[in-house]
């Protein structure tokens, strides 16, 4: 499976900057203890995750669509906590704030009051050529405004391309992902022949930005003490409702958006969040609960993000909820593991989707065997239970009654979903995509 290197990559890339593991992961076990002890719950209490690797193990993953089984019916979107039906733009409004109070209580958790004031600084500016485009690139370093002594430093990496001959303010895509240049420990990767995603950006004129993760909130547990999330608790543990990694990258993604909309080439109307993976689960998180995002490109995001947790397929919960994970979430979240169900989880991708109405998503995934994990056919269903939210708001969400075929672009409504035959990547998706984002975007203006 593809999947399985990309997936140690990634958690290699998170190691690069830190630390050496053994230390670093005897920390991270640490917490998790104490987490679990903080929400009254023993490691016995939690149900362990599927197996991605082994397929002869007993909980090996599921990976077969006849064996999904039932899926438990979902939290409905158009009925408030009062039980009154949801039927006008008005009514959605309200019950949205439910459902974004769900999601900070349960599952994603609190932005605290006392998270910094970011103040951004030009570190430095550079002309170059990328993809036979002629460009300026700023890099910009992000600071805590004030800090005690108590508060660790931040250092968020935001670094934003320019064509260099833009007339009129732009759009750019804002992506959740690595510096140019990071290399993964180990054998070079080969590149994909033809252009990159960002090389397709700037050739149509656009921005394009990317905000490092790591340099928000650190992608372990034992981080948790560190970046924003340490320095909003003066170095403490965390509440058992408060943000998680997801949410943190989120806010991350928020403060950029801050910045960028104060260059005079950026259009602000026209700022796109996109992200892969983790960092897709994360933009679809900075979509649902930031509107100043126009459209999202989220891919590949599997559960915790577009998948439905409830269909019994690929990554489960109580993958999630384990040690390599759990930080990802509120502490609150790893309830649902034991004793709570995934079935008693008050919201489910589709509310998260649903939260993103009507502003337009792609949502993107490889092919069945290579990105399997991540449940392609769970993230369109979310969609499809969302898109009632969307009608309601008067546009189409995903259209289509038939699972489409691999390659094959949904993109009549306001979700898109596409399924490319690659693996675990945006890559092949970038055309569809950025085909969709002059599509809604020339709507907008
Ligand atoms: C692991 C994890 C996924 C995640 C992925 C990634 O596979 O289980 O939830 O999306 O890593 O970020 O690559």
């Amino acid at each position: 499976m593809k999947r399985v290197p990309l997936a140690l990559l990634l958690a290699a890339g998170a190691a690069f900057a830190q630390p050496p593991a053994p230390e670093r992961n005897a920390a991270t076990q640490r917490d998790y203890q104490a987490t679990l002890q903080r929400l009254g719950l023993r490691q016995a209490d939690l149900r362990p995750g599927v197996d991605g690797f082994n397929r002869s193990a007993p909980n090996a993953v599921n990976r077969d669509e006849a064996a999904v089984g039932t899926v438990a019916p979902l939290p409905p979107l158009l009925v408030d906590a009062a039980g009154r039906p949801v039927t006008n733009a008005g009514a959605w409004r309200r019950r949205r704030r439910e459902i974004m109070e769900l999601f900070d209580r349960e599952m994603y958790g609190r932005v605290p009051a006392t998270a910094p004031a970011i103040h951004w600084e030009l570190e430095r500016v550079e002309n170059r050529q990328l993809g036979g485009v002629a460009l300026v690139t700023r890099h910009y370093i992000g600071h805590a405004a004030t800090s005690g002594l108590d508060q660790p430093p931040i250092d968020m990496q935001l670094t934003l391309d320019m064509p260099e001959h833009v007339q009129r303010r732009v759009p750019v895509i804002l992506e959740l992902g690595f510096p140019e240049g990071f290399r993964f420990p180990g054998p070079p990767r080969p590149q994909p022949p033809g252009p990159t995603g960002r090389e397709l950006v700037l050739q149509r004129g656009w921005g394009f930005a990317v905000l490092v993760p790591w340099t928000v909130q650190a992608d372990d547990g034992a981080g948790l003490r560190e970046g924003v999330i340490g320095y909003a608790t003066h170095g403490g543990p965390r509440p058992n409702d408060s943000w998680g990694a997801l949410r943190a990258w989120a806010w991350g993604a928020d403060r950029a958006y801050d910045l960028l909309a104060l260059d005079p080439h950026v259009d602000a109307r026209r700022i796109a969040i996109e992200g892969l993976s983790r960092y897709g689960k994360a933009a679809l998180v900075a979509m649902a609960y930031d509107e100043r995002f126009s459209l999202g490109f989220i891919g590949s995001s599997g559960a915790g993000g577009a998948k439905l947790l409830r269909r019994n397929f690929g990554e489960t919960i109580g993958n999630l909820a384990a040690s390599g994970e759990y930080h990802w979430f509120a502490p609150n979240f790893l309830r649902y593991d034991g004793p709570l169900r995934t079935e008693d989880l008050p919201v489910d991708a589709h509310s998260l989707i649903a939260l993103a109405a009507p502003r337009p998503l792609f949502i993107g995934a490889g092919n069945f065997e290579e990105d399997v994990w991540v449940d392609p056919r769970g993230s369109w269903e979310a969609a499809r239970a969302a898109s009632p939210v969307y009608r309601l708001l008067g546009v189409p969400g995903l259209v289509g009654d038939t699972y489409p075929a691999i390659g094959e672009t949904r993109a009549e409504g306001r979700i898109a979903f596409r399924q490319h035959e690659g693996g675990h990547t945006n890559g092949p998706n970038w055309p569809a995509f950025l085909d969709f984002a002059a599509r809604v975007w020339a709507e907008r203006r």
